[in-house]
């Protein structure tokens, strides 16, 4: 049976997703993504699949003095995270754990709803773009980033994984890189009232540092902690290993420079 990823982790893996994969990958994403759509002072925004709240903090300093930031999650342990980050401005995120497809907020609530990695996550993605549509203004915009596709670091990482703690352990691994088809993805978009649909690529490097410290460091901050944890110390020394050859044509001084791609999707609300 296929796997079902939602993205789960516990505390501690939601505290190194912060200070790993956040520092890494998802703040630059984040600042990308924001710069593009540049929000207004004022706005009201609602960041859906918050994680530990890296795109509620940004753009709560972007709309400041006035507006409302509100970040939802269904991961306790992500929202738990998010409320300890520290925050400076007059814009303070809110932070609800709630499930996208039934989104705890009234209909016409939000100017901009923004979704950073989290659309994949969704069983019921049509529910949940319809849940954006509802909670957003007439007019209102709807942004997500999805990746372009597995990223050399992960594609690498998956085949040790596979290798070491098997296929489903695997399959886990490069979950987060699946990418809908796109006609499927703009029909769910138009049926639940959006239009004006636009997509831009955003093309980012991971900067990490050297394999043996950021493969376990990676690992370890996700949805295969558990997995990772429990397994014999030489499977994870293997994977290092693995890696460490894999990587080389992107090591640098510092240690690691890896391109990875997300692709910016746009829409407005009718
Ligand atoms: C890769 S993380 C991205 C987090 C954050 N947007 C960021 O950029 O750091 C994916 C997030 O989706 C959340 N998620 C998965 N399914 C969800 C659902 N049905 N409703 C709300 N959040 C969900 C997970 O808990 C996880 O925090």
């Amino acid at each position: 049976m296929p796997i079902r990823e939602t993205y789960a982790v516990s505390t501690a893996a939601a505290e190194r997703y912060e200070t790993q994969k956040v520092a890494a990958i998802f703040r630059p994403l984040a600042e990308g993504t924001l710069r593009r759509l540049a929000p207004a002072p004022g706005q009201r925004i609602i960041d859906i699949a918050c994680g530990t709240g890296i795109v509620a903090r940004l753009v709560a300093g972007m709309i400041a003095p006035a507006g409302r930031v509100v970040g939802v999650d269904l991961n306790p342990a992500m929202i738990a995270v998010a409320r300890r980050q520290p925050v400076t401005g007059r814009v303070i995120p809110e932070y609800r754990e709630a499930d996208a497809a039934a989104l705890p907020f009234d209909a016409a609530a939000f100017d901009l709803a923004i979704c950073q990695q989290g659309l994949q996550f969704f069983p019921d993605r049509r529910a949940a773009l319809a849940e954006m549509a509802r909670v957003l203004v007439p007019r209102g915009r709807l942004a997500f980033s999805i990746w372009s596709g597995v990223p050399p670091f992960f594609a690498a990482l998956g085949e040790s994984v596979g290798r070491h703690l098997g296929a489903e352990a695997a399959a886990r691994c490069v979950a987060p890189f699946a990418r809908p088809d796109p006609a499927f993805l703009h029909a769910d978009l138009r049926a639940v009232g959006f239009a004006g649909i636009a997509e831009t690529e955003i093309e980012l490097i991971r900067v990490m540092a050297p394999a043996e410290r950021c493969v376990p460091a990676e690992l370890l901050a996700s949805p295969l902690a558990e997995t990772v944890s429990s397994a014999p110390p030489q499977a994870l020394a293997a994977i290092v290993a693995e890696m460490e050859a894999a990587m080389a044509p992107f090591a640098t001084a510092a240690g690691l420079a890896v391109p990875q791609a997300a692709l910016l999707v746009t829409a407005d609300r009718q």
